[in-house]
């Protein structure tokens, strides 16, 4: 219905990908048309490339406070984690030789990895084939509002334990998880701790250092930068094996000529995002979510409040209706929202986030989250402020679960 709507168009599905900001289209296309060169290439046209991408690699690591060479490009989220989980469990030094199966040699062995049951698809599957390849795998649970709790990550640590990788603002709920007590604890107890920042980078201050970080998956396409470019932090030299074996780039763990009008608009949009931004997002999400609250009876808010939460997440459960048809009828309205995390939107299984809070099926089946950006404005929001409470009460008209209740 959507794609035939003379209106315009409300985007509020943010967490999924974002508009490329056009200081950062203006600062990519000069990579396309004059400083095109390879990066690895000797001559002006390769070195104008190379600087670049390494002003680049210098914007960002100074935006979590590591350094330069700490810092490799990927291709995205999933690239990063998938890097450094199987990274780390494949690296020799781990000992995770699947020719070797000696007793002796298994006592070496780091197998465990710790999750949670909120993390990103890409971390879970991720996890789930590490499992065939011999690791083993702790799901922590979270709480109602989407947080784990520290006691029962300490008691699942053990020797074994290789890295625990928690997500530090989730995707569909927007929880953000406190790093530096993970990060204590993961210490304390010998392993290493990795964190899944892809929705919180630029919107909660992530500093290596003081955060005493070991690995932050970043990327840009959630920032209002380009698609297909994302960076991995690792802490100065701990080993990890790469997942592509070729000419050697990014010091041997990432070979492929690198994207590199892809890093400029990721570091454009890293240098482009602030703090007065964060503000404004907020001042909008608070906005709608107490406007939904307030103007429609019998909904909930999925995940955690205030400062806790992301400041463009909104997730809210309007129990009776069907979160599809929520969607289809905003669609109409040529408002853009999701009714959960964009890679499983297309999968008919509940949404494990909302399952991990506890909530029931039907009130997974009735939520639906609008995320923001600093592009939308407050005459967005009124709008849909508008429309949507006329959308539920209609639905709830025809609904069946309505009915019973
Ligand atoms: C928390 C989180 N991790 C990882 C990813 C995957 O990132 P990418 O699309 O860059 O591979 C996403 C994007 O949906 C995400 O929200």
């Amino acid at each position: 219905m959507g794609l035939f709507s003379k209106r315009k168009t409300i985007y509020l599905d943010n967490a999924a990908t974002t508009k490329v900001d056009e200081a950062v289209v203006k600062e990519m296309l000069p990579y396309f048309s004059e400083k095109f060169g390879n990066a690895s290439s000797q001559h002006l046209v390769g070195q104008e490339a190379k600087r670049g991408l390494e002003e680049s690699r210098d914007i960002i690591a100074s935006s979590i406070n590591a350094k330069r060479d700490e810092i490799i490009f990927t291709s995205g989220g999933t690239e990063s984690n998938n890097l450094v989980l199987k990274g780390l469990f494949f690296h020799p030094d781990n000992k995770n030789n699947p020719s070797s199966n000696s007793a002796e040699f298994e006592g070496h062995r780091k197998n465990h990895i710790i999750i949670t049951k909120i993390e990103h698809d890409c971390i879970l599957n991720t996890c789930k084939w590490l499992e065939t390849q011999g690791a083993k795998i702790t799901r922590l649970d979270v709480d109602s509002k989407g947080f784990i709790n520290l006691n029962e990550l300490e008691k699942a640590i053990t020797p074994k334990t290789l890295v625990v990788s928690i997500i530090h603002g989730n995707n569909e709920i927007g929880t953000i998880q406190d790093l530096s007590a993970i990060e204590k604890i993961c210490h304390e107890k010998g392993t290493y701790f990795h964190t899944d920042a892809c929705q919180s980078y630029t919107k909660v201050p992530i500093d290596v250092k003081k955060q005493n970080l070991d690995f932050v998956t970043l990327n840009s396409h959630k920032i209002h930068g380009p698609k297909g470019v994302g960076a991995l932090y690792i802490k100065n030299n701990i080993k990890i094996t790469p997942l592509l074996h070729g000419g050697g780039h990014e010091k041997g763990l990432r070979s492929s000529t690198e994207n590199v009008s892809g890093i400029i608009g990721f570091a454009k949009a890293v240098k482009i995002a602030s703090n007065s931004n964060v503000k404004y997002m907020n001042k909008l999400r608070d906005k709608l979510i107490e406007g939904i609250l307030n103007k429609i009876p019998n909904t909930q808010l999925n995940g955690a409040e205030g400062d806790k939460r992301l400041c463009n997440n909104i997730n809210i459960c309007f129990n009776d209706v069907e979160g599809e048809a929520i969607g289809g009828y905003l669609d109409s309205y040529g408002i853009c929202s999701s009714t959960g995390s964009a890679c499983a939107s297309h999968s008919l299984d509940p949404s494990h986030v909302l399952t991990a809070i506890g909530l029931s099926h039907a009130q997974i089946n009735s939520s639906v989250r609008l995320s923001i950006s600093k592009f939308n404005t407050e005459e967005e929001i009124d709008y849909v402020l508008d429309v949507l409470p006329k959308i539920v009460e209609k639905l709830r008209k025809i609904s069946p679960l309505a009915k019973v209740n």
